[in-house]
This record gives structure tokens, sequence and C-alpha cells, in this order.
């Protein structure tokens, strides 16, 4: 049976280099920029409370679904499920869950590279000092004016996949494990150091509060969607990204256990970044303005004017370089190994290859900035109609068929072989959540994305 297979791509050298992988994956722009933003928007305690039960209840089973589905199959996420469907005698049609996931890696990383792109810029602005006591308006005019030149965004955006490229082309032990054995550590030693420099230099009572007071008057349905769907995007759900990771995971290790882990150190981030931008923006005077806007502009005035903050601003943008550097990994991978499987490409061959069309379909977002926004379908701009789908659409449909397909396609006896779940009460707990909450809870996400569809026309 599946027991004994290994993956071809090599094998994680200890339960600690998974971990810090998928957290590699799941820690990324997602946390540090939209975490705190849509927190803010959304009434911050009970919001962030809404959030952490969405992680338990929903994340974590799909979670579990997903890198079950790929430690079993040991292959890209297409021929995982083959083969799985195979062994269950189900239907081979299962394997779209792996080919939607693998395009959507590569739609996403496309805007994903170029946002990643705007930190580095901002990275390198922050070390030079030209962001010193730089005001709110300065800061806005410097960002429109960034983000309204094309070859700079392209330049960034072409830096940021060629680095991609070179540490995925490079493989598994190389380089995806040891680049994240490196960056996690260092990445949470330097959300900590600026969580500390906040509690000095910001308003730190004020954020705590914002974060951790739950006022439940401003909470709507529509604010446990959106905490729900940010759960999924953090968490790298629903693409075939963990279901990749999993499958370079040795046989003696506990998914359940693992996966818990990664959740909490994810959501972990999360937190770590409200409580290290909160304070500084409260201090500052400023606004919670929205998306790009609260690093691009907010933060850069608050550094701006704080002492050392030129050195921790410019800690704090090389710090999402990684964050993004890592998530980006994992976006790609799932298309890598299925070219190098399927088509015998060598690595480098197949990371040019997904790195190359990525960098190409990030020109679309890099011209929705500029000289292409008055392009628009259905009222959106490129980036946010890829953005659109990606979120709304593509993950919240993989997590549906992932885990529906784990619940009620595969043979009990075998899940509960690989999951070895001991208490009766937990083995409930995952069977209720992944049959019937987890789906009927992603559901809700994609009618609220068609509700807002239908707003839209
Ligand atoms: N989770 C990452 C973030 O928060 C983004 C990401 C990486 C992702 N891989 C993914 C999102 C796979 C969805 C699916 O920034």
């Amino acid at each position: 049976m599946a027991i004994n297979r290994t993956s071809s791509h090599g094998e994680w050298s200890s339960r600690t280099a998974f971990i810090l992988a998928a957290t590699g994956s799941a820690v990324g722009l997602g946390n540090i920029w939209k975490f705190p933003y849509i927190t803010g928007e959304n009434g911050g305690g009970a919001f962030v409370l809404i959030y952490i039960l969405c992680v338990l209840f929903i994340g974590i089973p799909i979670m579990i679904s997903e890198v079950y589905l790929g430690k079993r199959g040991r292959l890209n996420p297409i021929a995982s499920i083959k083969y799985i469907c195979e062994r269950e005698n189900r239907s081979k049609y299962w394997q779209v869950i792996g080919l939607f996931g693998i395009l959507t890696g590569i739609l996403i990383l496309s805007y994903y590279s170029v946002i990643a792109g705007w930190t580095m810029a901002y990275a390198s602005r922050t070390a030079f000092g030209i962001l010193n006591n730089i005001d709110a308006v300065g800061a806005t005019t410097m960002f429109n004016d960034f983000i309204s030149d094309p070859e700079r965004l392209l330049a960034w955006h072409t830096m940021f996949s060629i680095i991609t490229a070179i540490v995925v082309s490079k493989g598994v032990k190389s380089g995806l494990e040891s680049a994240v054995m490196r960056l996690m550590p260092a990445l949470l030693v330097l959300l900590l150091a600026l969580v500390i420099f906040s509690a000095f230099e910001g308003d730190f009572i004020n954020g705590l509060k914002f974060m951790l007071y739950p006022d439940f008057s401003v909470v709507t349905w529509k604010t446990v969607l959106i905490a729900m769907g940010q759960a999924f995007f953090s968490l790298s759900l629903g693409m075939g990204a963990l279901m990749v990771y999993g499958s370079y995971l040795s046989n003696d290790i506990s998914i359940p256990q693992t996966c818990v882990i990664v959740a909490s150190l994810d959501t972990l981030v999360a937190l770590l970044a409200g409580l290290a931008i909160f304070p500084i923006v409260i201090s500052s005077g400023l606004e919670m303005s929205q998306g790009p806007g609260l690093i691009f502009q907010t933060l850069t005035v608050a550094f701006g004017a704080m002492p050392g903050g030129q050195l921790f601003g410019t800690l704090f943008f090389i710090l999402l370089i990684f964050a993004a550097w890592t998530s980006s990994i994992s976006l790609i991978e799932p298309m890598i190994i299925w070219l190098i499987e399927k088509y015998d490409l060598t690595r480098m061959q197949a990371a040019a290859f997904s790195a190359g069309l990525a960098w190409l379909l990030g020109i679309g977002t890099i011209i929705s900035f500029n000289i292409g926004s008055d392009f628009t379908i259905y009222g959106m701009t490129i980036f946010e109609l890829l953005d659109y789908i990606t979120s709304n659409i593509l993950l919240p449909m993989g997590g549906i068929m992932i885990t529906i397909f784990v619940g009620w396609f595969i043979v009990k006896e075998n899940i509960n072989s690989e999951l070895k779940i001991k208490s009766r009460f937990l083995t409930f707990v995952w069977y209720f959540s992944t049959r019937i909450l987890a789906p009927l809870a992603v559901m809700f996400v994609m009618l609220n994305a068609l509700g807002f569809n239908i707003n839209i026309f």
C-alpha cells in the first residue's frame, strides 16, 4: 500500500524542516499586511476571535486533508490524486483538484511577485534613508509615483521572480529546505524585535486594546465570512501547496499534530504583525488606510518619524520580502514538480518555465496600476480580477473539493491508519469538520463572493 512510498524529489530531513517550510508558505504578505488591514476594517478584537475559530474548525481540517493527500500520493498534486483514486476506486476526474491548484498557484504568484517587488523597493528606499522624516502627503505622493511607473515595477517584479526561480531550481534539499531553515527563525526574531520596538515607541496599550477587545456590535455575517476567507488564504489552503510539501514528509510523522503546529505559528505571526503595526499606526496619529497603503504609505511615515526608524523600517521590509519569498516558493512548486514528472523537464527548466510564465502574467498586474488602469473587466482592473478569481473562486473551490474528497470518498480505515487519531472525541471532530462543517463553511465564502459579483453588475 501507500505506506512505504517515498517521494522521488527527496524528503524533509526532519519534522522541524517540514514545519518551517509549511509555515514559510503560510506566513506571507497575507499575514503581514492583509491581516492587520482587514482586522482594522472589521472591528479589531471580535474579528481576531472569529478568525482564530475559523483557523481551528475550518482551516485545520482542510490542512490535514491536503497534507494527507500529498503524503499518501507522493507525487505532484494531479498524479497524487490520480494514484489515490486508483487505490480507492474513484473517478479519475478528481484530478481536476490538482490541475486547478497548479493554475491557481501561478495566477496568485503573478501578482504576489509584483507586490513583493514593492516590498523590495521600499526596503531599499528605507535603507538609503529616502523615507526619513517623510509626512503623510509625501508618502502618498511617493507611493503613487512609484506604482505609476511601469518600468520600476517591472524591474522589481523581475528581480523577485529571478530569486524565486533560483531557489526552487536547486531542489527541495539544497534549495527550499535550507532557505526556510534559515529564513523562518530569522523572520520570527525580526518580528519580535519589531514588536518590542513598537512597545517602546508606539502606543502599545491602545494597539493591544484594539486587537484584543472584542466589539461584537460591528460583527455581521459578512465579517465572519471575511475572517474565514482570510484563514483560508493565510494558511495556504486549497491549491495543492501543502499537498506538495506533504509529499516530502517522511512516514513516521503525525499529520494532525504537525498541522496544528503550523496553523498556530501562522496565527502567531499574524497576531505579532498586528502587535507590531497597530501601536505605530496609532501613535503616529495615522489612519488605517486600505490594502497596500497600510504598509507602503502609513508605516513609512511612522518609521521615518521615529528614532531608529530607518533601521527598524528596513528590517521590517526585509522581513516582508523573506515572508513573501517563502510563500512564493510554495505557489510555484506544484507546477514545477508536475512539469518534471509529466514532461521530463529538469528542475532548472521547470523553474525557468514556471517563473517565466508567472513573470509574464505579472505584467498584466503591473500595467493595471498605471498605463492599463482604465482597462477593466466587470469593473475590475487586471490585478483586481486576478485577485478576485483566485481568492474568491479558485481557492474555495479547491478547498471544498479537497475536504469532500477526503471526507466522503476515501475509505475510513485508510484515513485512520494514516492519521492515527487516538481519541474518539477527536475522531468525531475530525469527521464532522471534514465532511460537513468545512465544506459548508467554504460554500458560504463562495456565496459571499457571488453576492459581491451581483453588486458589481
Ligand atoms: N499564505 C500566503 C500568505 O499569507 C500566501 C500563499 C502562499 C498562498 N501559498 C499559497 C495562498 C497557497 C493560497 C494558497 O501570504
